[in-house]
């Protein structure tokens, strides 16, 4: 038997990223916690509400970093996520108890390095980070649709293979399941692709 519900979400299951972006006035690195995302071939596009900071960024036309972060880097994905790199807060924001803070990386204990062809740096802590290009972005209503193109991908060498290849056997993503913080359990088949 099935109900039918309301639901104020319908996060059934998305891997999460942080997601860099830069401040072109003044250089200033924000990170964002994020799940909404499509991924084909050498494209992301994420989504992104309105009126916070990466929003700001990426209107403005700032290049991205998106960081898989591992299971293990929960609690500071989260701690991340009530943070905003804005100036100010909504309604909605303080009942949540969101804080204001512009250097989230330092706070939430988090290092980069430096990215080779755009501005914001990657995670170092995330095993997969890809450079990505700005395309563009299509206003929603609520949130923007950003188009970005990969344009370098790194991955960390203990999750690769000897082709390059990346070990699903080894990468375990970090998955936001209506709201709780999960990850992928037994191997259940493969994919015709499988390996390429
Ligand atoms: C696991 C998780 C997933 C999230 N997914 C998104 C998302 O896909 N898009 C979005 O705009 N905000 C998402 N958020 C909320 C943002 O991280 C939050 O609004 C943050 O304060 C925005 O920071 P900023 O204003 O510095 O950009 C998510 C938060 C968490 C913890």
């Amino acid at each position: 038997m099935k109900k039918n519900v309301k639901l104020s979400s319908f996060y059934y299951g998305f891997p999460v990223f942080l997601v860099t972006t830069t401040d072109g006035n003044n250089g200033n690195v924000n990170v964002c916690a994020a799940s909404s995302s499509i991924s084909l071939g050498d494209k992301i596009i994420i989504g992104i509400s309105k009126g916070g900071k990466t929003h700001a960024n990426l209107v403005a036309g700032s290049d991205v970093v998106i960081n898989i972060p591992d299971p293990s880097l929960w609690q500071k994905v989260e701690a991340i996520g009530r943070l905003t790199g804005g100036d100010s807060l909504s309604e909605g924001q303080i009942k949540w108890g969101v804080e204001i803070c512009h250097d989230k990386l330092a706070k939430t204990g988090l290092n980069t390095e430096a990215s080779t062809a755009v501005a914001p740096p990657r995670i170092a802590e995330c095993p997969i980070q890809a450079e990505c290009r700005l395309v563009g972005t299509t206003d929603k209503g609520r949130f923007i649709l950003a188009e970005l193109d990969i344009v370098h991908t790194w991955i960390d060498t203990g999750l690769l293979n000897e082709d390059d290849t990346v070990d699903s056997a080894k990468w375990k993503p970090l998955i936001y399941n209506f709201r709780e913080y999960d990850t992928t359990g037994d191997t259940l088949g493969y994919n015709l692709k499988y390996g390429h």
